[in-house]
């Protein structure tokens, strides 16, 4: 019996989220004195209430605000490949508690209008009381987004498809291409190959029957609620809806695996 087989039994009796609250309230603990270090170093950095840091990631402000802003940079060359960021809409979908929106308004050119959108309430209100420059929208956990039809040149999601239904992800990839001006770029993030070294032994046969692995039994949209795309799967999926035009394969070497990393665009 692998780690993951045995969580699969207290999902099965859907008791998963109050153990995942209890490891919030262990990292709290194991991780209180970095966290306090950093509170220190950087006294002017908002930060957003501790659960909502590791609703959405780890309960680390250094990783949350350091490695954010890294990731931010990271994200902006990367978009910068496939569209020139100047006078450009761009929209961060389910933005959370703004570990990389907040940081646009620093590193993008000051001609783009950014926005975020994200269905956790306590999120986006935290967003509109300490962020500026970036227009904050709460969604719902389905469709549709507060948006008109093509209103972004460049829309990024990182790690939401991976907590949503099969449903979902019909829904939202068509939402978020009625949101997408024509030509524009949608870049999200996938569990791909590189997760199913955290797979449970049922779970992995179906991944490598290239079929998609959901982890229900817990509120859809939560950290907890996890959705694993082989590659077959996802290369399916998104040409039913948009044209990929660049597929980056997560790293499989590191401690924690990455998630890939599809660009996209319309296909008319
Ligand atoms: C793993 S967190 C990633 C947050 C952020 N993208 C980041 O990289 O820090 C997943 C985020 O997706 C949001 N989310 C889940 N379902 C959503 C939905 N249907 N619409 C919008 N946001 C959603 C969650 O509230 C959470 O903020």
């Amino acid at each position: 019996m692998n780690k993951a087989d045995f969580f699969a039994i207290f999902r099965r009796f859907r008791v998963l989220f109050y153990l995942d609250y209890i490891r919030f309230y262990l990292q709290k603990i194991t991780r209180n004195k970095k966290n306090r270090a950093f509170k220190k170093k950087y006294p002017d950095v908002n930060l957003p209430p501790d659960y909502l840091i590791y609703e959405s990631f780890h309960l680390d402000y250094a990783k949350y605000y350091l490695d954010g802003y890294d990731t931010a940079k990271w994200l902006v060359g990367l978009l910068g490949d496939y569209k020139k960021l100047e006078s450009v809409t761009i929209l961060d979908w389910g933005c959370g508690p703004g570990r990389i929106v907040r940081h646009l308004p620093k590193i993008l050119d000051e001609s783009c209008e950014i926005y975020g959108t994200d269905y956790n309430k306590y999120s986006i209100e935290w967003c509109r009381n300490h962020i500026d420059n970036v227009s904050f929208h709460l969604n719902s956990l389905n469709p549709p987004l507060a948006f008109q039809d093509n209103s972004f040149d460049v829309i990024y999601g990182i790690s939401i498809f991976t907590h949503l239904s099969e449903k979902s992800h019909h829904e939202w990839i068509q939402e978020l291409v009625r949101v997408l001006k024509k030509d524009g770029i949608l870049l999200v993030t996938t569990h791909g190959e590189a997760f199913k070294r955290i797979l449970s032994t049922k779970e992995l046969e179906k991944f490598n029957k290239g079929e998609l692995v959901i982890r229900d039994k817990v509120k859809e949209g939560h950290k907890v609620f996890g959705a694993f795309h082989p590659p077959q799967f996802t290369n399916v999926f998104f040409s039913e809806y948009v044209k990929i035009i660049d597929f980056i394969p997560g790293n499989n070497e590191l401690v924690k695996p990455e998630q890939d990393i599809w660009v996209l665009t319309n296909v008319n």
